[in-house]
């Protein structure tokens, strides 16, 4: 496990997308994450892209999770959310931009088709991921099996909590999500996960310091081959080995 600790937000922002840059002329196949803490890394891409430094074209991506219950146009859907966050403004076609549904009458069906169309497409090849202040990834909520595949899940009452902001006030926060697995996850070839500000510090240091949990899903990423952890100074606020971090960044 890599940890790459920045200044701040927009310098997690640039970091992650020189990473997400390198991949670019392998056609990757993305996976995208929804949530506040990745927008800035969009906004980064989409700003390379406008200047001709990239292009996204042949790229294929595949979104973590969906809320049950919400049609494609509800304005919270992630189907619509990673739209207007990113996709529309990039050059990927959008038939190309994959997500769960969550709108399905057989969502068990639903959640099979998608694991099964990540493994048709031949994987993913970069995966960004944002993290709960409860530790999870995905809506893979403390214990979800470490091995788990793309299935329904009820969120936890926090995340339920900490998603009401998106919404208006009075109209019902979804319970219950379709999302990838944490081992849908752990196939993706290389992950990157943002964290940004001190309300993830707990969790971050439990993703890289802690044991191996279902406690914290994020943990089981000290499993992964290659995940690159981006955090700012904040969410590094109680990771007790840093100075070793701060070390092995400088001499990679
Ligand atoms: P956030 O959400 O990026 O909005 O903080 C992360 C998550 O809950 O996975």
């Amino acid at each position: 496990m890599e940890l790459l600790i920045e200044k701040d937000s927009a310098a997690v922002a640039v970091r992650a997308a020189d990473i997400i840059t390198e991949f670019i002329p392998e056609q990757p196949t993305l996976g995208l994450a929804t949530g506040s803490t990745p927008v800035e890394t969009y906004r980064e891409l989409i700003q390379r892209y406008e200047s001709g430094e990239i292009s996204f074209a042949g790229c294929r991506a595949f979104l973590l999770d969906e809320y049950v219950g919400l049609p494609h146009e509800h304005v919270q859907s992630y189907y619509q959310t990673i739209r207007r966050d990113f996709t529309r403004a990039i050059d990927i076609a959008d038939e190309d931009v994959h997500s769960p549904n969550g709108a399905a009458d057989d969502l068990a069906r639903a959640a099979a088709d998608y694991e099964a169309a990540i493994e048709e497409a031949g994987g993913v090849d970069v995966q960004i991921l944002g993290i709960g202040t409860n530790g999870h990834i995905g809506f893979n909520e403390p214990g979800s099996s470490l091995s788990s595949l793309t299935r329904k899940k009820a969120l936890h009452p926090q995340t339920v909590q900490d998603n009401a902001r998106f919404f208006a006030e009075g109209e019902e926060v979804p319970r219950q999500a379709i999302t990838q697995g944490l081992g849908t996850i752990m196939r993706a070839r290389r992950i990157l996960l943002l964290a940004t500000g001190a309300k993830k510090a707990p969790a971050v240091a439990a993703l890289a310091e802690g044991p191996v949990s279902a406690f914290c899903p994020a943990s089981v990423l000290q499993w992964h081959r290659y995940a690159t952890i981006i955090v700012d100074e904040a969410a590094a606020g109680e990771l007790k080995n840093i100075e070793y971090y701060r070390f092995a960044a400088a001499n990679r």
